[in-house]
């Protein structure tokens, strides 16, 4: 990548942090920004609400709102214009990654970045497929979401509620995630720290825990309810409601995590750089240091921490039982927490609260992950798993993930030593 002048960069997608990333990369005068909308009738209702006055993309956010001018922004559904750019962002729910990589993937330029925004679990398994029938790309993928936010008014407005501390970044070939975080560190404004591969990104993605193990806890809580009660009271609050239970779940999944971690270090003889992945705790306290009041439990962190202030568990639109088609559960599920389980399972670790976490949530979406502790069926198809890419040992699961790696061969370590 080292001395490309990179100046057409392309933001993928149409929902709140689309909007956000257009408009911030927009704001930057070397940078010719398209905004790819390939779904439904997303471009034409940009264009359209560009096309009112004052033709602004507004950003409110608590440290200053901006606005850039309509102008700064090419507009278009064209893959073929997409696809020819040599940055292009993904900022779409990882179930849609492979249907905009599939239409981006024939105008693919050789070299090209492409990155998610975030990446989830497994997308480089995702991103394979692309690699080879491209011949060579880098892809990489953030940990989260740089800004929690929301579309005010479709291709108008958008508020930033919080903005993170820092964002890591994880990219393949991993040598090349240096230069790409320094590179949307100066575009965003934020920092992006490079953080290993993408597998790195796969294990430290804290949405995994959080997410699916908090709904199972207040999902039992609503089922336990005798009667549902008349009026309905707010839904619970997601992180501030989670209590001891809610913080011990999730806490025992970290755990099962950091043991995933160790293995897969140890298969690899520390060669894959897992630094990124820690403790949830641990994590909660780096990103949200100086907005968590209470920082002498994981249960107390969770419940003081200012930026999940009034988050409430997701519920349907009658507002009378917890909307099971959240992301909560159908982002972080099949594209997080399976796709740790299937490593697990590669590593030949047993992953009991995780395993009882799918169960509980599967039997919620009337979906069978586990069985005797390995994925399987109809669970395990929906997923991002590397089983479900026919990936059977940690080498194939891992292979172009560690240094030296090339996406075509293993390297003499992984073909050596990962069974
Ligand atoms: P969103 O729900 O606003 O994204 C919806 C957009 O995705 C649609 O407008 C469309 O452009 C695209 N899309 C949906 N289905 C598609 C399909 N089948 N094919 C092609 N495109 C499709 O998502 P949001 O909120 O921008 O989040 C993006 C990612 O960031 C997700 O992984 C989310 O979990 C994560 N995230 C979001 C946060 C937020 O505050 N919005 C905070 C932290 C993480």
């Amino acid at each position: 990548m080292a001395g490309k002048t990179l100046h057409r960069v392309v933001v993928a997608g149409g929902g709140h942090g689309a909007h956000v990333m257009a408009a911030s990369l927009a704001r930057r005068a070397d940078l010719d920004v398209v905004w790819y909308l390939p779904y439904g009738d997303e471009a034409r209702r940009v264009l359209e609400a560009l096309s009112l006055s004052p033709g602004q993309l507004i950003v409110r956010a608590p440290g200053g709102d901006f606005a850039v001018d309509g102008s700064r922004l090419t507009i278009t559904g064209d893959a073929r214009l997409a696809g020819s750019a040599s940055v292009i962002l993904i900022a779409v729910p990882a179930f849609a990654h492979h249907s905009l990589l599939q239409g981006l993937l024939p105008h693919l330029r050789p070299g090209a970045l492409v990155g998610a925004v975030p990446s989830r679990g497994g997308f480089e398994y995702e991103v394979r497929e692309v690699i080879r029938r491209t011949g060579h790309l880098i892809a990489f993928g953030l940990q989260t979401l740089p800004w929690a936010c929301r579309i005010e008014a479709y291709g108008r407005m958008v508020r930033i509620l919080g903005t993170k501390n820092r964002v890591l970044l994880g990219a393949r070939p991993p040598s090349e995630g240096v230069a790409i975080a320094a590179l949307l560190t100066d575009w965003l404004g934020i920092p992006v720290v490079a953080g290993g591969g993408l597998t790195a990104m796969t294990l430290a993605n804290t949405g995994q825990l959080l997410h699916p193990g908090l709904m199972c806890v207040h999902l039992r809580r609503w089922a336990r309810q005798p009667v549902t009660p008349t009026p309905m009271p707010p839904a619970p609050l997601f992180y501030q409601d989670a209590g001891d239970e809610g913080a011990a779940l999730v806490a025992a999944m970290s755990g099962e995590v950091m043991s995933v971690r160790a293995a897969v270090c140890r298969a690899t003889s520390g060669a894959l750089n897992l630094g990124a992945v820690v403790d949830v705790f641990a994590w909660l306290l780096a990103c949200y240091r100086g907005q968590i009041v209470d920082e002498s439990s994981f249960a107390r962190a969770l419940a003081t921490n200012r930026a999940y202030q009034g988050i409430r568990v997701p519920i349907r639109e009658d507002g009378r039982s917890p909307d099971l088609s959240a992301r909560y559960l159908v982002e972080d599920i099949p594209y997080g927490l399976a796709v740790t389980k299937g490593l697990a399972e590669l590593a030949e670790l047993p992953t009991p609260t995780i395993d009882g976490v799918l169960d509980e949530a599967g039997s919620w979406l009337g979906v069978r992950y586990v069985r005797d502790g390995h994925l399987v069926g109809a669970g395990l198809a929906d997923t991002r798993a590397p089983q479900r890419y026919g990936l059977t040992t940690l080498a194939q699961a891992l292979e172009g993930e560690v240094e030296g790696g090339g996406a075509g061969g293993s390297t003499t370590l992984l073909a050596g030593g990962i069974g």
